[in-house]
């Protein structure tokens, strides 16, 4: 029997990259989806394939910023699987922008979409809980940008700071009535979010080498922790925020000379 069998998942962003690959996964442990994005044409072509494999799945175009899609998506997840288990909140947005050029625009929208989308989402989910009398789990997207320094994208750290917050508020807030609310902090995962910045052969490979797993991240990684955070197997853990880095974010390690043997 899968991990998740017989609940329900929201997933935010779902269209493309961390999302799908959390779809996939959540699919192939049983989880019945209710997969939602902006990108409406992405987000069908992703739930076809899905279904073609024998998911259970319903896609649903909502705006994370939008009360009204925010709450149209829960009650189209509950009228065709009832009750919602868990909520992954996996939409966002990134953009570089070098600190003195950055306008209130793009601070506002950058914290519009990763932190409030995460607040409006979140606090729909457990309204609804706490109604049905139904605790369900919360598995947010943070990001290793909250707590090292990127340069060129203050707001984006900012942003995904306040989910780590977020967490832990909504965490120690509901854990008594059982719901569960944990963060997955990924390093650099290749997807097309960080496509662009991943061009340049020389670069690239500088930022692999201040990895000590050596290499970036795949969505595949990400959707496993999802999988763990999302199933009874993390019953005991509660307001964390995971970091999944390849331990990039805990080291600073010089150049070499492992690098010019084989690895197993
Ligand atoms: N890729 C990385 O290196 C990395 C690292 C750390 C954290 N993250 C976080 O992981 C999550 C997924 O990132 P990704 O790399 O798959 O990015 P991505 O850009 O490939 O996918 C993000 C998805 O979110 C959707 N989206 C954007 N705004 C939305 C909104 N307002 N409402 C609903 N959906 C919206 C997009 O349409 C897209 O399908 C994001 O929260 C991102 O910040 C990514």
């Amino acid at each position: 029997m899968g991990r998740l069998a017989g609940r329900t998942a929201v997933i935010t962003g779902a269209a493309r990259g961390i999302g799908a690959a959390i779809a996939a996964r959540f699919a192939a442990e049983e989880c019945s989806l209710v997969l939602s994005d902006i990108d409406e044409p992405t987000l069908a072509g992703t739930g076809a394939r899905l279904a073609a494999d024998g998911a259970q799945v319903v896609e649903v175009r909502s705006d994370v910023t939008d009360r009204a899609d925010v709450e149209a998506l829960f009650a189209a997840a509950e009228s065709r699987f009832g009750a919602v288990d868990i909520v992954v909140n996996n939409a966002g947005v990134f953009a570089n922008v070098r600190f003195e050029e950055m306008t209130d625009d793009q601070w506002d929208t950058m914290l519009r979409v990763n932190a409030g989308g995460v607040f409006a989402v979140s606090q729909t989910a457990i309204r609804r809980w706490l109604a049905q009398g139904w605790p369900g789990v919360l598995v947010n997207m943070a990001s290793v940008s909250a707590r090292v320094a990127f340069t060129d994208s203050a707001h984006y750290s900012a942003s995904k700071a306040a989910v780590g917050a977020l967490t832990r508020c909504i965490a120690a807030e509901f854990g008594p009535l059982g719901i569960r609310a944990n963060a997955i902090a990924p390093g650099i995962i290749e997807t097309e979010m960080t496509a662009g910045g991943l061009t340049d052969e020389v670069l690239s490979a500088a930022w692999t080498l201040r990895v000590p797993s050596r290499r970036f991240g795949t969505a595949e990684d990400v959707a496993r922790l999802a999988v763990f955070l999302a199933s009874p197997e993390s019953d005991y853990i509660n307001g964390e925020v995971i970091t999944i880095d390849g331990g990039a974010a805990s080291s600073w390690p010089k150049p070499s000379d492992r690098d010019r043997s084989p690895r197993a």
